[in-house]
């Protein structure tokens, strides 16, 4: 049985890679980022995603007043952000724990409300681009995409151990993928599949091959189905989500980073249910259902990133950006925004 905060208490499970090689990650639209939690209120913040620490170094230099603490289920990620933040002594607290036990790690510190989260979804760079972490099909190397290299289940168990009913269930949630059938046919009759190598031919070898041409790597959708299910993003994602609402002091912020579009709708449905209260009344009369709403959305639509970042940084390309506050009287504070276009 898991330890009740996922990894909080772990720190010398075997994992690959060293918190030095963290070195790639760009964080993604890190200006409006940076914008939108300075504009919270006095209080603490939370960065649910630490990963390398680039967000969080934003918002602890720009505020010195501001105390972070910074979750990570990824043991590398903790220590590489631990040494970006050094600098910041006591302001910054870095915590190994799934962000789905946010409130419970937010209760363990002593903290019972938060000015504002953040929430930088998927993998970092890191993950993706050392070999033995085994969530590429650019490099060869055992299946694996655990982001906590102690969880139970990784990418080999999934591919290995799932039925094919199962198997195309998890292509169609995680990936959208019109092919999830035929993929899933394919996986079956090749498994065993030990590495990354292995999947990706048989993914490509069941996608026909004028489907194949455009949209990058035919196998970066199944691929991303398979991460998904291994660390079991998108009901973590809906618990993180309700927490951090819960958590929030009124005028707090929840700014959500998302990078492919089921990720971004639960985060869409979510504020727009939490805008609502869940309403049912018709939209023409007063409400007279008891519907509480919590959030107010800052943004109607996503923020994208600009063609600049893009250029430069080409994981931000499907990035987009929500961002609510908590509704209620907010007490006041000085402006440290730096963007005017954005509240
Ligand atoms: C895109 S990276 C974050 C990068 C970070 N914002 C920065 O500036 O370096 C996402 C990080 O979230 C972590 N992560 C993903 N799901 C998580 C979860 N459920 N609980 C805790 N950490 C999670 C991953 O391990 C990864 O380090």
């Amino acid at each position: 049985m898991r330890a009740p905060f996922e990894g909080l208490l772990m720190g010398s499970g075997s994992h690959s890679g060293s918190h030095s090689e963290w070195t790639g990650h760009v964080p993604v639209m890190a200006d409006e980022v940076a914008t939108l939690l300075g504009g919270a209120p006095e209080g603490l913040i939370v960065d649910a995603t630490v990963g390398g620490g680039g967000h969080s170094e934003r918002v602890l230099e720009g505020d010195p007043s501001r105390r972070l603490v910074g979750l990570d289920r990824d043991p590398v990620a903790i220590a590489a952000a631990r040494a970006r933040l050094v600098r910041f002594g006591d302001r910054a607290d870095l915590v190994l724990a799934n962000f789905s036990n946010l409130a419970r790690v937010l209760t363990s510190r002593g903290s019972a409300a938060v000015a504002g989260v953040l929430v930088d979804l998927g993998v970092s760079s890191h993950q993706f681009d050392v070999p033995e972490r085994g969530f590429s099909y650019r490099t060869d190397a055992r299946l694996d995409m655990r982001m906590d290299p102690t969880a139970a289940r990784s990418a080999w168990d999934v591919v290995n151990a799932t039925t094919s009913a199962e198997l195309v269930r998890i292509l169609q949630r995680g990936g959208e993928d019109r092919f999830a059938s035929r993929i899933a046919g394919a996986i079956v009759r090749s498994r065993p599949l030990d590495t990354t190598s292995e999947l990706s031919e048989a993914v490509v070898g069941a996608i026909p091959a004028a489907a194949r041409r455009g949209g990058g790597h035919p196998a970066k959708r199944s691929f991303q189905a398979i991460r998904i299910e291994v660390n079991g993003e998108l009901d973590a994602l809906r618990a993180v989500l309700d927490q951090a609402a819960a958590l929030l002091v009124p005028g707090g912020r929840l700014v959500v980073l998302s990078y492919h579009s089921g990720e971004d709708r639960i985060v869409k449905s979510f504020m727009l249910r939490q805008e609502t209260g869940g309403c049912t009344c018709p939209p023409d009369l007063p409400c007279a259902c008891g519907a509480e709403p919590l959030l107010r959305r800052l943004a109607r639509s996503a923020l994208r990133p600009s063609a600049a970042e893009t250029a430069l940084n080409r994981r931000a390309a499907s990035a987009r950006l929500r961002a609510a506050a908590r509704l209620g009287t907010v007490p006041t504070k000085p402006d440290t925004s730096s963007r005017s276009d954005l509240p």
